[in-house]
């Protein structure tokens, strides 16, 4: 099947690493010019240099925290003219707050949804003017399901995500464009949070390979390839939608 991403222009935050890494190598793969950020040079240099050394699209990095308004207007904006627009918009970047505290509530509202918000702002028009645009937030299991973790902004800001993205579907659908969220299960991928908690209590990471009627955790591989066809011209009848990939484990049904 043709994904029909060749030439297309994505911007997708938190690309340096994981889940985000592995989207935009895919994208890249496809034939799609890529810009990202991250807030740490040495993974924003390597990832760079991984995506443009396997050929296909270009990749860009950008060095920003998008806990600050400026630097994520600010990275919008250089993403756009790098591009010169943008047609694939995915926000990837979390601020993962397991805390609960203040500084965490703040932190992760800031970051996985008001940083959101503030690409959707400076990506609108581009968006408007692409002829397959699609809107894609990276949101988590948290949103509809308790892991037995103290109360916390993640799983929150991730469920007001699910419903910023479907006000954003119905509004700007006469604009030609879509939103969706994918809410990944537990994703292992060398260095993320669950390969050092595999290692800090390899126990507790068998516990929770049971849980999951795969019998494994997911890969950030097979994250990139459900996050590339939703967002891609290809997933083009999917809208407003909230797609969980995580390999059945959360036992419920939509
Ligand atoms: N992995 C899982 O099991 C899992 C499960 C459910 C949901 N998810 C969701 O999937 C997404 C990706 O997860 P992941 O595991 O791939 O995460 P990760 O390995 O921690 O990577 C996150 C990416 O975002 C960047 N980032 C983090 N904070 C940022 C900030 N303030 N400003 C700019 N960039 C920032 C990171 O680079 P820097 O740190 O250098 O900035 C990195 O590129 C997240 O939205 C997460 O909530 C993941």
């Amino acid at each position: 099947m043709d994904l029909g991403l060749n030439k297309m222009k994505a911007i997708i935050t938190g690309g340096s690493r994981g889940i985000g890494l592995h989207t935009g190598a895919l994208l890249a793969s496809e034939g799609c010019d890529i810009a990202f950020c991250g807030r740490t040079p040495s993974d924003i240099k390597n990832a760079t240099d991984q995506i443009n050394a396997a050929g296909g699209g270009t990749a860009i990095g950008f060095q920003a925290d998008l806990e600050s308004e400026d630097a994520t207007r600010e990275f919008a904006r250089s993403a756009l003219a790098e591009l010169n627009g943008v047609d694939i918009l995915i926000h990837n970047a979390s601020g993962f707050d397991m805390t609960g505290d203040e500084e965490g509530w703040m932190r992760t509202f800031q970051v996985d949804m008001m940083a959101g918000v503030r690409l959707v702002e400076e990506c609108l028009g581009a968006l408007k003017a692409s002829e397959a645009a699609s809107i894609t937030f990276i949101g988590s299991m948290a949103s509809k399901f308790h892991f037995g973790r103290p109360p916390s902004s993640y799983g929150a800001a991730k469920g007001a995500m699910r419903v910023y993205a479907n006000d954003l579907a119905q509004h700007y659908g006469k604009d030609g464009i879509r939103a969706n969220v994918i809410s990944p299960g537990a994703v292992w991928f060398e260095g993320g949070a669950w390969d050092k908690r595999k290692k800090e209590s390899p126990p507790f990471y068998a516990a929770v390979e049971k849980t999951i009627p795969l019998g494994r955790l997911g890969t950030a591989d097979e994250l990139a390839r459900a996050i590339t066809f939703v967002a891609s011209p290809a997933g083009l009848w999917i809208n407003a939608e909230h797609i969980a990939v995580d390999g059945g484990q959360v036992a419920a049904v939509d």
